[in-house]
């Protein structure tokens, strides 16, 4: 019925389009309470989709990669090393081609949309190079220059006071400590007033006050609007900063998850009982509990959540003595990130 009349009405706006007018103007303004107040999701900043890469050596750093990046979060990519976090940036930034697939950013594509996209974009390699001989403003104004952007000398002083560097702004690079060699280059990436920056590496073999700095450096970013991707090795950096943690392991992404819900399974704790006689199955009795019994049926594991108002313990155990279950002995464990990343790459073995 409604098709018809869709026909009807693009028929008549090919015979008359004139006469269609006011039909169509009605039509708008009826419908018009529909579209109010209907939230639109933000399309992602980056949309990854079935992204391969096979080096030329036939070696697959990344496979089937499917990701998508919000606007202004901080996502984390953590893995361990060799698992293909640097080639995953490298061919979203333009430095190596991608084997199959497609990738968007600000919904301009990498490949056929090039100076759009990577002007969009900000990165701060995992090696350091910087010219030593350079001033931090000479090579902090360059970078700005290589996007073949007007010079902003109020830009490039607003990233350096923002970076604590302006006092250095004419020293040269080599007399810098690695710190603040570290926050040249993230002035650098940010020269050109990108949307997206990506850290490869941030705090790899700095020591933990720097780290710290370098957090807060790169929470005031996120604050000014700036999406963060960074990568690390180190689960506790994941943890710190990051809105979102994907854990990437040879090539593959193998979660993808908001770092509170991440964290609400931290919450979680294991009570493990060891049972007096053997059990076939969970009584019927004992199914509203959260319990897995053992593979050799000699052990009850009951799942908690220690931030919630009960731990269930109490019942639970009160339950056990009804179904006349006693048990020799009993533990408990408490799953850390630590314990999820490993498990995860382990599985993934
Ligand atoms: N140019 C290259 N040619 C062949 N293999 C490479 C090249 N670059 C990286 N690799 C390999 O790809 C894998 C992923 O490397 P990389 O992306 O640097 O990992 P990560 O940054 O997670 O440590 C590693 O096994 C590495 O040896
Ligand atoms: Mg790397």
């Amino acid at each position: 019925m409604l098709c018809d009349n869709c026909i009807a009405l693009t028929a008549e706006f090919r015979l008359d389009f004139e006469a269609a007018r006011p039909i169509y103007a009605a039509a708008r303004f009826l419908l018009r309470p529909f579209f109010i107040n209907t939230s639109i999701p933000m399309p992602p900043i980056i949309s990854i989709s079935n992204l391969s890469k096979t080096y030329a050596s036939g070696f697959q750093a990344l496979k089937r990669i499917d990701l998508a990046i919000d606007k202004g979060e901080i996502f984390a990519l953590l893995g361990p090393n060799g698992a293909g976090k640097t080639t995953l940036i490298s061919v979203i930034c333009g430095i190596v081609t991608p084997s199959t697939g497609t990738i968007t950013v600000g919904g301009h594509d990498i490949l056929t949309d090039y100076r759009a996209a990577r002007s969009l974009i900000g990165l701060v390699p995992q090696e350091l190079h910087t010219d030593a001989f350079e001033s931090v403003w000479a090579t902090v104004t360059f970078s700005r220059g290589l996007f073949g952007l007007p010079s902003d000398r109020g830009h490039i002083e607003k990233v350096l006071r923002s970076l604590s560097l302006w006092d250095k702004k004419d020293s040269k690079i080599m007399t810098l400590s690695g710190g603040m060699k570290r926050r040249v280059l993230i002035a650098k990436a940010l020269a050109h007033e990108p949307k997206v920056l990506f850290l490869d590496e941030p705090t790899a073999g700095v020591d933990v006050e720097l780290r710290k700095d370098m957090w807060n450096v790169v929470r005031a970013l996120r604050a000014s609007g700036v999406t963060i991707i960074l990568t690390t090795h180190y689960i506790e950096e994941a943890e710190e900063m990051a809105d979102r943690i994907g854990v990437i392991n040879k090539g593959e992404i193998i979660l993808v998850e908001r770092k509170a819900e991440l964290m609400h399974k931290l919450g979680e704790k294991q009570l493990t009982l060891q049972l007096h006689n053997t059990l076939d199955a969970i009584p019927a009795d004992l199914t509203r509990h959260r319990l897995m019994l053992g593979p050799d049926g000699k052990e009850l594991t009951y799942t908690y959540d220690t931030q919630g108002e009960r731990t269930g313990i109490t019942a639970l155990l009160d339950d056990l003595a009804r179904a006349n279950i006693r048990f020799r002995d009993l533990q408990t464990t408490q799953s850390s990130l630590e314990d999820i990343f490993v498990g995860l790459v382990r599985k993934d073995q």
